[in-house]
């Protein structure tokens, strides 16, 4: 199984999901690491009483200094073992440097069709541009923010009465099943 590290701020509901699929015998990655830069982050302790290794690394005890915090997450994840790092809803923007240190090997998930709606609030974008269709996007991480090679995407249509919360669940559902897939696929052909 190849090794993994998972980057999070937050609620980790897609943490979770790669979490499950990296318990099944035939899926092809482990979770060695999952981190942080938020300490009440609540995907921390969902990895941590399923016996994962956790660490937070808070960007606030670096300042200014966003290249010494990454150096910092770099060096955690290195020692890790991890060969690849998935972004799940960790939200910062990663400086040029740990991009560079992880070309092709760093894949994020973002909630909307991109190129459609990159950046934040992309459900209560998607709602007022009158989208038909949303959904959401699992692509390599580089230095444009939201604009790396599109590994997958899932699609949802917008309904009449639709919210943003209601928008974002049906989203969710999406995500929760395209990342564990797209990164069976992605891990499965680096190796053939
Ligand atoms: C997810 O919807 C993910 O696509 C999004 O944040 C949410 C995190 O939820 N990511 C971004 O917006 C990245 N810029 P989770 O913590 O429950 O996985």
């Amino acid at each position: 199984k190849t090794p993994i590290a998972i980057l999070i701020s937050g609620r980790g509901s897609n943490m979770l999901a790669l979490m499950e699929a990296c318990a099944r015998p035939d899926f092809p990655a482990k979770i060695v690491l999952v981190l942080s830069n938020k300490a009440d982050a609540a995907g921390l302790d969902t990895a941590r009483k399923a016996g994962i290794k956790t660490l937070c690394i808070p960007h606030k005890d670096y300042g200014k200094g966003r290249e010494a915090h990454e150096r910092a997450i770099d060096e955690a994840v290195r020692a890790s073992g991890a060969e690849l790092i998935c972004l799940a809803g960790y939200m910062r923007v990663l400086t040029p440097w740990l991009v560079q240190q992880w070309q092709g090997r760093m894949i994020n998930i973002h909630p909307s069709l991109l190129p459609a709606f990159p950046g934040l609030h992309t459900h209560e974008a998607a709602l007022k541009a009158g989208a038909k269709e949303h959904g959401c996007t699992i692509h390599l991480v580089t230095d444009g923010v939201d604009e790396g090679p599109i590994l997958a995407q899932a699609r949802v249509p917008v309904l009449p009465h639709d919210d943003a919360d209601a928008l974002a669940a049906r989203v969710l559902e999406q995500e929760h099943r395209l990342y564990p897939e797209t990164l069976k696929h992605f891990i499965t052909q680096r190796h053939t």
